[in-house]
């Protein structure tokens, strides 16, 4: 059953889409990298400005990505009212994590002193007094907690697509793609 142009994502949506999951490729991929240099190196500070840059710009895009849809019409496409409950949590808890995650990154900075920069154009000031313990925790949230959490949620999400694409054969995917088919 191909999808109509009325049952496809608007092409503002599909860009915001995938360009958020190549930042968040982006944002751990750079962290990656810069384990491989040393502590208090200037390319381990530079890949950390990076990762900040990455993880901000997810920030902004998700912003900007709900507000503009909620002035989109939710394209409509046919599943089981469970499935569309599933749906429509798996997708609100994504919004929370990529809102929640470059906020706790931001405060695990500030609380540490640490500055942060936006591609080392915007710098934020110091907002908050240095708390080791709270720097600690937000740091830990930020890397062990909400990052598998938004694993899970994408893995989920991504399960659910390829189902419907290649079980239900219903072309979900290509509401959120650009396929001609
Ligand atoms: C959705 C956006 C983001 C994603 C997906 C993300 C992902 C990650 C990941 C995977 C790690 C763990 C890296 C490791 O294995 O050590 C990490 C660590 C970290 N991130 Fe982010 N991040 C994001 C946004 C941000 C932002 C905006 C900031 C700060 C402005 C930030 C600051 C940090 C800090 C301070 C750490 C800990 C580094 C350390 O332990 O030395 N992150 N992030």
């Amino acid at each position: 059953m191909s999808i109509q142009e009325t049952q496809r994502w608007g092409s503002v949506i599909r860009l915001c889409h995938w360009l958020t999951l190549i930042l968040v490729v982006a944002a751990w991929w750079i962290m990656e990298i810069r384990h491989d240099f040393p502590k208090g190196s200037d390319e381990r500070n530079l890949w950390m400005m990076w990762h900040m840059t990455a993880g901000l710009s997810i920030w902004v895009l998700t912003i900007f990505r709900l507000g503009w849809r909620a002035f989109q019409p939710v394209p409509h496409v046919e599943m089981p009212i469970w499935q569309r409950w599933a749906a429509r949590i798996v997708q609100a808890l994504l919004y929370v994590v990529l809102l929640a995650m470059p906020i706790f990154g931001i405060a695990a900075r500030q609380f540490a002193e640490y500055s942060v920069s936006y591609a080392g154009v915007i710098d934020m000031p110091q907002l908050m007094q240095k708390n080791a313990d709270l720097a600690e925790w937000f740091a830990d949230m930020h890397e062990d907690v909400l990052w598998p959490a938004l694993l899970v949620l994408v893995g989920v999400h991504a399960a659910a697509a390829l189902w419907h694409q290649f079980a239900m054969r219903d072309n979900l995917i290509g509401r959120m793609f650009w396929s001609k088919r």
